[in-house]
């Protein structure tokens, strides 16, 4: 195994842990709205913050770093075989197969996605008001839904995989961990397309209009 391949590993379970945080504080928004405003504004005062949010930029860009490099070393050498058989499994193959296209979705995604909601941060109390505003975009809308759907694909083969990299996959506990990557696959995924679409619809009470 190469140092690219369990960095790719490593900093993919670090951006995992960071996803399940997220979209747990991100579910408040339309199951709590009140105190989701709470939670926000704690966020940001936190002393942390700063250092914490230092930490996932260099986690991300070293993931996305390690894995196009891992893709052209492949293709370079004329590797374009995806190596596990997937006979009888398409959706495996189908997440196998488009790893690096969902990768570059959710990057895509994620510089929209700061540039929303991160710079400019919105003002404390208007947090879930920020979030109603971008979503009620149709096309805002639609690029989270593709992320939800192209995140819930890359982590389908991508919880795998990684722990194949990592030397922690072996015949005993090989379908336990498949079939866990893949249920933490379809939360997320699941999640965060959930909440784009509670948010969009117009049957939840307006940010303003929380006491
Ligand atoms: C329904 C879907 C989502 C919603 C409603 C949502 C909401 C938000 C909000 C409100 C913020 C700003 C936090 C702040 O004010 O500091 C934020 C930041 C962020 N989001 Fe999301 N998000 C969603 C999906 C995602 C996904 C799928 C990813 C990654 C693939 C992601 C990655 C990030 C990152 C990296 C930040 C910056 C964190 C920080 O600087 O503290 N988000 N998101």
């Amino acid at each position: 195994m190469g140092a690219d391949t369990a960095a790719t590993a490593a900093t993919g379970l670090v951006l995992v842990l960071f996803l399940v945080l997220h979209l747990a504080g991100v579910l408040l928004a339309p199951l709590a709205p009140a105190s989701f405003e709470a939670y926000a504004a704690a966020l940001h005062a936190a002393p942390w913050l700063p250092a914490a949010e230092l930490a996932l930029v260099a986690v991300g860009l070293s993931h996305a770093g390690f894995s196009l490099s891992k893709l052209i070393a492949n293709r370079r050498a004329g590797n374009r075989a995806v190596l596990v058989s997937r006979r009888g499994d398409p959706v495996a193959a189908l997440a196998a197969r488009s790893q690096a296209l969902a990768g570059l979705t959710l990057l895509g995604f994620l510089v929209v996605h700061l540039l929303q909601l991160r710079w400019p941060r919105p003002a404390a109390g208007g947090e879930l008001a920020a979030l109603q505003a971008v979503l009620a975009q149709p096309a805002s809308l639609l690029l989270y839904l593709a992320a939800a759907l192209a995140l819930a694909l890359h982590l389908f083969h991508g919880g795998e995989a990684a722990h194949r990299s990592l030397g922690l996959l072996n015949p005993g506990n090989g379908r336990r961990i498949r079939a866990g990557a893949r249920l933490l696959a379809v939360l997320l995924g699941g999640g965060f397309l959930a909440v784009a679409l509670a948010l969009a619809l117009p049957v939840l009470p307006a940010a303003g209009e929380l006491s």
